[in-house]
């Protein structure tokens, strides 16, 4: 199927490695031409000679999602390299110290934070005027199973997730008249570096070794098989797409029929 993606620029926060990695690979491999945004230099590099090796265009822009003038750089830089931007990825995430809320030092809750929640606040109020000036554009928020339902001792993020969803209805209100369409996806344990510290952290707050929680968390799923950051690059490639030209506002789960609302 044509995904209608050929020629489209897509931004990818936090690209350089897990998820943003395989977005952004699954994006440039429909023919979009891509800006790894990450705070990882080196890393984002290689994701973007990685997939300039398929034959798309790409280019990595060091960026801290948190910081205001890093971010407008790195918009600027997008529409000076490729003159337009279609789609915006809020990928770039992380994970503060698990454990007990009154444990969690306040510094720690001013990181996930400024990255989960500012970042992309800050993302999207750079990102929007030029898809208005195009009247159009797809921004994808990757929010997590984890801003549905709350966690246990991973509260702070998972609050930052229900915030982003939040953003992703109220953005969907406002920018649908100007053809842009808004949409979360919230997926759930996929292996990353972000999840092997959850699993190591996490784990001894259940008593479980942290391979336990791995394999209790996935041999949760209600469907065979892993769930894979393939998996959510696939439903990102499909929202960025013009087949979901009629979907905004909604939050797509992929964690293999544990949440269902
Ligand atoms: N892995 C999972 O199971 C899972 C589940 C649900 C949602 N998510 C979400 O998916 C997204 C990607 O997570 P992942 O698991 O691939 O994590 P990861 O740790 O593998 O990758 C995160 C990326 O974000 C970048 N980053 C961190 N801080 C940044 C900043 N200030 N500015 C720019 N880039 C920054 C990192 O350098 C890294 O490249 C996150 O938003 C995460 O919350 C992950």
């Amino acid at each position: 199927m044509d995904m209608g993606l050929q020629g489209k620029v897509a931004i990818v926060t936090g690209g350089a490695v897990g998820l943003g990695r395989a977005i952004a690979l699954a994006l440039a491999g429909e023919g979009a031409k891509i800006i790894v945004a990450d705070i990882a230099q080196s890393k984002a590099d290689k994701t973007a000679e990685q997939i300039a090796k398929t034959g798309a265009e790409a280019k990595a822009v060091r960026t801290d999602v948190t910081k205001s003038a890093e971010v407008q750089a790195m918009v600027d830089q997008t529409v000076k390299t490729f003159g337009r931007i279609d789609i915006l990825v809020n990928n770039a995430g992380v994970v503060g110290p698990q454990g007990p809320w009154s444990d969690l030092p306040e510094e720690s809750f001013d990181y996930v934070v400024g990255v989960d929640f500012k970042g992309v606040y800050l993302c999207n109020k750079y990102v929007v005027p030029q898809m208005i000036r195009q009247k159009s554009g797809k921004i994808i928020i990757i929010s997590s199973c984890a801003g549905k339902t709350g966690e246990q001792f991973n509260g702070v993020y998972s609050a930052c997730k229900g915030a982003v969803w939040n953003m992703t209805q109220s953005l969907a209100a406002e920018l649908g008249p100007h053809g842009i369409n808004v949409n979360a996806v919230c997926p759930a344990a996929m292996d990353t570096d972000l999840m092997e510290k959850v699993y190591r952290e996490r784990s001894e707050f259940f008593g479980f070794k942290p391979d336990e929680l791995r394999k209790k968390i996935k041999g949760s799923y209600l469907v065979p098989g892993d769930l894979t950051v393939q998996d959510a690059a696939n439903v990102a490639v499909f929202l960025a797409s013009d087949k979901t030209n009629m979907m905004t506002g909604q939050a797509v789960n992929i964690t293999g029929g544990i949440e269902m609302h």
